[in-house]
């Protein structure tokens, strides 16, 4: 599928991620209507050529594919079957793609509302970071039907290179909570290493350097280890965010009995990151909560 062959792509929620995707549609040559519900964030869309609807519902009236890249459960929910919402507008057969994390469960439902109508939803949640999405290497595990998939990935291809089928409609957000638990994982033993460094008033950024180039290498001690030795918290990934995707690990793993320690803990350190006043931080900044857990001020230097 060249971008000749479909007639228009749309795209709801110009966010961090949201942007640079639609971005990298119209640059590759495919026709976008987007919209943002507060509207100052499409203008960079429409400078680049895009046209601008005034909801998802006329949005969907243009498009036959329509990506969503929205905060959560609720946010994809009002996009997508709200009073201007894209149900609205859809023709049969239009596919839907939800690229934000939104939960498994709220996802399968999401996904039977439109398949009532002859709509599918496919959900096709990201890693990557901002970084990914500018560039178009994200990593993209999508779930739903196998044809949908096979129609939309000309477009994924644009957006990502690590492309999975994880399986049938909710998969893919399962596959995304899977990369939380363990990015959150990571990104506290990362925290917890660099606090310990600086404690021990030893470099921390000479430690990081040389963890880098052994079996503890990870994309969090790189990227979000050199955030936390600048103390840049720019988001990024906004710690609200981070906040939201552990619940939807904590809820899962209560409907399932799961055991997930590592998760609950993550999910609380993120809780009080958020109440200390950094909800719109990058989540790196969880290594503050450890250094207050540590007694350190969080930009003291090691020695005073
Ligand atoms: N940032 C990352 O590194 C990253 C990486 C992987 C996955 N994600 C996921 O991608 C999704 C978007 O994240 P982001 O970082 O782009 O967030 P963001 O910059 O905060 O953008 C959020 C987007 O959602 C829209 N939105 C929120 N509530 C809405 C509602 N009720 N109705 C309509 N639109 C609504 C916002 O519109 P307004 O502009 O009007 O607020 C904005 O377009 C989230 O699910 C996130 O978990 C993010």
């Amino acid at each position: 599928m060249g971008s000749g062959d479909i007639v228009g792509i749309g795209f709801v929620g110009l966010g961090v991620m949201g942007q640079p995707m639609a971005l990298n549609l119209l640059r590759a040559g495919y026709p976008l209507t987007v919209y943002n519900r507060t509207a100052a964030r499409a203008a960079p869309l429409a400078e680049a050529g895009a046209s601008v609807a005034v909801s998802p519902r006329a949005v969907a009236a243009a498009s036959p594919v329509v990506f969503v890249n929205v905060a959560d459960d609720a946010a994809v929910e009002a996009v997508l079957f709200g009073p201007e919402g894209l149900v609205h507008g859809l023709a049969p057969e239009a596919v839907v793609v939800d690229m934000g994390t939104t939960s498994p469960a709220a996802t399968r439902a999401f996904a039977r509302r439109l398949a009532e109508r002859g709509c599918t939803l496919l959900d096709a949640p990201v890693s990557g970071g901002e970084a990914g999405a500018r560039a178009g290497t994200l990593s993209i595990m999508v779930g739903g039907p196998q044809a949908a998939f096979v129609r939309v990935l000309p477009l994924l291809e644009v957006l990502g290179r690590n492309i999975v089928h994880v399986g049938e409609s909710g998969a893919g957000q399962v596959a995304k909570a899977c990369n939380q638990i363990v990015v959150s994982a990571t990104l506290m033993g990362v925290a917890e290493a660099l606090t310990f460094a600086r404690r021990q008033g030893v470099d921390a950024a000479r430690v990081r350097e040389a963890l880098l180039g052994g079996f503890a290498y990870s994309r969090i001690l790189e990227v979000h280890g050199r955030r936390m030795l600048a103390g840049d918290y720019t988001p990024g990934f906004r710690a609200r965010l981070h906040q939201k995707d552990l619940g939807i690990v904590s809820r899962e793993a209560q409907a399932l009995n799961l055991a997930l320690p590592a998760s609950a803990l993550a999910a609380q350190l993120m809780n009080a990151l958020v109440a200390s006043g950094q909800a719109e931080a990058d989540s790196s900044a969880l290594v503050q909560v450890i250094e207050q857990l540590c007694g350190l001020a969080p930009d003291k230097p090691a020695d005073s």
